[in-house]
């Protein structure tokens, strides 16, 4: 398939962005790619290409804007229920982490989703992943967390596993068993912590390994919530150092209201990421930026929860960070599906250009799920994975904001469109 004429193609070239770095676009005018089972075979100029390949079928872009899938590398997308009424509470004046002392907040969907069957954990989810899809979000990680206990953590990822076999968006997984201190360990959050480090994350690998998959699949992330009222950072480094031990990627929710020094944490043990980093010092920022820790932000958390800080990007980019943007989809912070809106978002709450805020969302995103080598960006070689918006200028995103400008979602060569986007559970 040749898709042609794209007003501007977005190829993201070139690999991951730091610094000052981050936002080229490598964009060719007028231009085309050639994908073939799945894979982008070649980019060019449209005039170029449809003579080089006149036997090939079409994909018009017509005069559309062309760039790779959306990556979005922070998600908590599994879960059941809803937190409306603790929404209704916060916007009166509660806090979040006084709600989640007092045994809501994270707690009372973990109360929901042990209760849920594996097929209604994923009936719930599918819609949000088809929502993503619509916006764009070709591939997601997605972590666990809302179990708290070894057995509805594995229906987690289980649930992650064949969601992501169903497709099309493709999905990363991530344990996080760490997210809080579930109330049968109220009173002794170090005997949780010791006990995901000898119980659950040894116990999660061998179910892994029992799992029938493609072969060298490697395993999940490892995550952990440091925070007051959470992972103190002495209990996030013994899981962490337990994990890496164990083989394990790491990642880490780091300053998201007080700073405890997760982000230094993070760049020590050669996390693949530090997520959140809004209260993050100029000494962690450094220690980020002299690691290939990605920074990445999630601007929709703040503005979820009606705060004023996000994180300082300006200062990771000068200190030549690596930055990538994210949703953190999930039912008590931000539930956002689309990454077209943390882009506005990101230009807005954290100085970003659209350049940057693309750039951010693509090739960084895909770096900061190890995946760079595969996807977020258009590139021979790499999974034809592209949206074809419905405006010529790139701008466009960034600039508007609450609306849907993508037409097209191409992942692995297949196209969705029109009802092939709104799938079945009817609209939006
Ligand atoms: O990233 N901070 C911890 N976890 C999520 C919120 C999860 C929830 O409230 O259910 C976050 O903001
Ligand atoms: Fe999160």
């Amino acid at each position: 398939m040749l898709i042609h004429s794209a007003s501007q193609l977005l190829t993201l070239s070139g690999g991951p962005q730091r610094g000052h770095t981050l936002g080229q676009l490598g964009l060719l005018e007028n231009g085309a790619v050639l994908v073939r089972e799945g894979t982008i075979l070649a980019v060019g100029s449209s005039e170029e290409m449809l003579r080089a390949y006149p036997e090939e079928g079409c994909l018009d872009a017509g005069g559309c804007a062309v760039l790779p899938g959306f990556v979005d590398p922070h998600t908590h997308v599994i879960w059941a229920g809803d937190r409306a009424a603790e929404f209704e509470m916060k916007m009166a004046g509660a806090k979040y982490m006084e709600i989640l002392a007092a045994g809501g907040g994270i707690l009372s969907t973990v109360r929901r989703t042990r209760q849920a069957s594996l097929e209604t954990l994923m009936d719930e989810t599918r819609l949000r992943l088809q929502r993503m899809f619509a916006f764009g979000t070709t591939t997601a990680e997605a972590k666990t967390g809302y179990g708290l206990q070894t057995e509805t953590e594995l229906r987690m990822l289980d649930a992650i596993l064949k969601l992501d076999a169903e497709g099309p968006l493709e999905l990363a997984p991530t344990f996080l068993g760490a997210h809080a201190i579930p109330l049968e360990y109220k009173e002794d959050p170090q005997g949780y912590t010791d006990h995901i480090c000898n119980e659950m994350a040894p116990a999660v690998k061998a179910w892994w390994h029992g799992q029938k998959m493609k072969a060298n699949r490697q395993l999940p992330f490892v995550d952990v919530f440091c925070e007051t009222g959470a992972f103190d950072l002495a209990q996030s480094r013994q899981i962490l150092t337990r994990a890496k031990e164990l083989g394990f990627p790491l990642k880490l929710h780091a300053d998201e209201f007080d700073n405890l020094g997760g982000a230094s944490l993070a760049a020590e043990l050669s996390a693949v990421s530090a997520d959140h980093l809004v209260r993050t010092s100029d000494a962690d920022i450094a220690a980020l930026a002299n690691s290939d820790t990605v920074a990445v932000s999630l601007p929709c958390t703040p503005f979820g929860l009606a705060e004023n800080a996000y994180t300082p990007a300006q200062k990771i980019l000068a200190a030549d960070g690596l930055l990538a943007l994210a949703t953190d989809c999930n039912p008590g912070t931000a539930w956002c599906e689309s990454m077209q809106f943390v882009i506005a978002l990101a230009c807005r709450a954290l100085k970003l250009t659209p350049a940057q805020a693309i750039a951010a969302a693509t090739i960084n995103a895909a770096h900061a799920i190890r995946r760079a080598e595969r996807i977020g960006s258009i590139e021979p070689g790499k999974q034809a994975d592209l949206l074809v918006l419905s405006v010529p200028d790139y701008r466009q995103l960034g600039y508007r904001f609450g609306t849907n400008l993508v037409k097209q979602v191409i992942k692995r060569g297949n196209v969705y469109c029109g009802e092939r986007l709104f799938l079945s559970g009817g609209f939006l």
